[in-house]
């Protein structure tokens, strides 16, 4: 049984509209993609859009860098996002740009609510500023020596050697990367949103908003460390919207970016009658608003988002959906290695249908990361697509076409092995709607090998030599391809290009999800052609190699795997002694250990309580890093980091010195 139509609004993160899309982009906009086509397909009046974010700092310098408007920047690169995205089957309802009227009225109505309440003050703050510019330097845009270790050429938030967090005011000889010349530290105003008002509302959210359990996790963390008001404004000259009632501030982008999603849908409303904006984005209706994002962008969308809404007069979101980012072989992509592989790199080499279906066969629900092993790549798709999904077709409908004039028979001969299909379609439907694309995969190709089995087994090329087995060869083909079929409309979300020709061939009109519980019978099908070809090596390789050349050009220095021996040098290793071990209410993992480093005593968080008795603990001696900057948990201050080996679980060693060793002792 399906339920009642729900309506439901779906955003996708807004891409900054300053370089192309690339893969670690694509499983945020194909994640969503299969999400909202799996909607439509049940019947649901469910609504894509996005937009490209098109405001801040570093687009307005890369504009200038190229001498045209940041206008025209962004619209060059959202004609490419367009492009790109249509290209990979992402069908957005709508597509726009933060650049719009109806996010300049909306942002200002936000902010007016808010200031109305009392939620926004004002406050003088001093700011790193460049001169020969004329411009305030965000944090990343003044470099210099760190004030704590000394290290050179470091940026102005935090030091990438002994990782303290700073302000660029606080950096030794500091220089701003826009002119070179030395910023001087200048006071302005800036506007605050208060967030540190909205902790009850927000932990309500959050039980309402059924998030992943390492959302809440995350967000549990935010609340302990306490919520601090935030910096709204930024001073001209600055690509963005000026604040009402001032001549040079503008929103931060972080303020106007998610009002894209309901400036985007507004626009949306204009030409659709359907659709009334008040429904989806006021309080008290009965409509659904999901917003898909990558897990570093959780700050934004579960903290002052929802808080920007409910202070302002509209609704807050029906949940927040994060997921993990992408590697390639295992690796951060690299485009030295040339897997930082753009869209369009990608679609100069590959079917799209490829990479849907292999992302859907990875993806989960939580902030995991996924990995796009480019050998399983290959070889799932081959055996999968092609060798599962797409054989059950070819091996049926050339003796449909060629014997039987494309007429399918009136029966299936084993109704039983059918409705075993069309009974896992409740399973497979929830595991889409739980975002477990990787469980719905799994179900839908061992169902593609019962189907193949089955034709093994009746072997149709072999009855076909005997006339008296025609009728037979009719019926079993007829069963593989309503097999086939249904199989194809379960993965219409994830492979639609494929589904379509699918369809076309079955000669139906149109698909919806309960088709795939009633068998096409006794109709005319048209002439089968091959739905997909294998992935050929050679074809990865290009795309890898092509990805090499066509970053040549903009980069500097090549990363690699290995770390220097002056970044070995860095990492302090001494002996200390476990001096106290205790478990940590709370935590299924973790002790806190007082570890004696002989001139002074650390509190370390340490995740072995699987592998170790803390009572057996205490006296041990253990080597530790001592110089890891002191990282804010949970549970406390970690001010370390003892070195173990194992996968984890009970399978944790630590590693210890020899006898003789004292704490404090360097470990050479
Ligand atoms: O992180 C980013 O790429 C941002 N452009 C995402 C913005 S999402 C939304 F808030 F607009
Ligand atoms: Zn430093």
């Amino acid at each position: 049984m399906l339920e009642e139509p729900r309506k439901i609004l779906v955003t996708s993160a807004l891409p900054y509209a300053s370089g192309s899309l690339h893969m670690g982009h694509l499983v945020e906009y194909l994640q969503t993609d299969i999400w909202v086509r799996f909607q439509k397909l049940r019947g649901h009046l469910c609504t894509y859009v996005c937009a490209s974010d098109a405001h801040g700092t570093p687009i307005m310098l890369k504009a200038l860098e190229l001498g045209i408007s940041p206008e025209e920047l962004t619209s060059e690169i959202s004609a490419e996002f367009v492009r790109d995205f249509a290209a990979f089957g992402v069908d957005f309802d709508n597509y726009h740009t933060t650049h719009s009227p109806e996010n300049e009225a909306l942002t200002v109505e936000i902010f007016e609510a808010l200031r109305k309440r009392g939620d926004i003050y004002t406050r003088t703050i001093e700011q790193a500023f460049d001169e020969r510019e004329g411009m305030f330097l965000p944090d990343r845009y003044v470099r210099g020596t760190c004030p704590y270790c000394k290290t050179e050429d470091q940026y102005g938030d935090a030091c990438e050697n002994c990782h303290k967090t700073y302000t660029p005011t606080d950096l030794i000889d500091p220089i701003s990367v826009v002119s070179g010349t030395t910023p001087v530290k200048r006071k302005s105003e800036h506007y605050f949103f208060k967030l540190s008002e909205y902790g009850d509302r927000l932990r309500a959210w959050m039980q309402e908003a059924t998030l992943d359990k390492n959302v809440v996790a995350k967000l549990e963390e935010w609340f302990e460390a306490g919520l601090q008001d935030w910096d709204i404004s930024r001073e001209a000259p600055y690509f963005g919207f000026r604040i009402p009632g001032t001549e040079d501030k503008y929103f931060y982008v972080w303020l106007d970016a998610p009002v894209g999603y309901p400036a985007s849908f507004m626009h949306l409303c204009e030409r659709r009658d359907d659709l009334d904006f008040d429904e989806y984005w006021r309080p008290g209706h009965d409509t659904e608003v999901y917003h898909f994002i990558g897990k570093d962008i959780m700050y934004f969308h579960t903290l002052f988002w929802p808080a920007v809404l409910a202070g302002s007069g509209f609704r807050t979101p029906t949940s927040v959906f994060a997921h993990g980012f992408l590697t390639v072989n295992g690796k951060k992509m690299s485009k030295s290695r040339g897997t930082f592989i753009k869209a369009r790199t990608y679609l100069d080499n590959l079917n799209p249908s490829y990479l849907r279906y292999y992302y859907a066969a990875k993806l989960g629900p939580t902030i995991e990361d996924i990995d796009l092993n480019l050998d399983d790549f290959t070889a799932r798709v081959n055996s999968d697509l092609v060798g599962k999904l797409v054989n059950i077709a070819s091996r049926c409908a050339g003796f449909i076409g060629k014997r039987f004039d494309g007429k399918l028979a009136e029966a299936l001969p084993e109704p039983a092995l059918f409705a075993e299909i069309a009974e896992a379609s409740e399973t497979i439907a929830e595991h889409f709607e739980r975002r477990e694309y990787s469980k719905a995969m799994r179900i839908i190709m061992s169902l593609a090998d019962t189907a193949n089995r089955y034709i093994d087994d009746k072997k149709p090329w072999v009855m076909i030599k005997n006339e008296d087995q025609l009728d037979e060869v009719q019926a079993v083909c007829t069963q593989g391809l309503n097999m086939f079929r249904s199989l194809m409309i379960y993965l219409a979300p994830v492979i639609p290009a494929v589904a379509e020709d699918a369809r076309a061939f079955l000669n139906e009109d149109s698909w919806s999800w309960p088709c795939a519980a009633i068998p096409l019978l006794g109709v005319t099908i048209n002439k089968f052609t091959p739905l997909l070809t294998r992935v050929e090596a050679k074809q990865v390789e290009n795309m890898i190699e092509q990805s090499k050349e066509s970053l040549a050009e903009h980069e500097t220095a090549p990363e690699d795997d290995y770390i220097s021996i002056d970044d070995f040098a860095k990492v302090d290793l001494r002996v200390a002694r476990i001096d106290k071990a205790e478990a940590v209410e709370g935590a299924d993992k973790l002790l806190a250990l007082t570890l004696n480093l002989g001139d002074s005593t650390r509190q370390v968080f340490a995740g072995i309580k699987g592998a170790y008795q803390s009572e057996t603990l205490v006296g041990r001696h253990v080597i530790v890093v001592a110089n890891l900057a002191p990282r804010k948990m949970r549970f406390g201050v970690s001010e370390g980091m003892v070195l173990a080996a194992g996968p984890g679980g009970k399978d944790i060693f630590l590693l210890a010195p020899d006898d003789g060793a004292e704490p404090g002792m360097r470990v050479k």
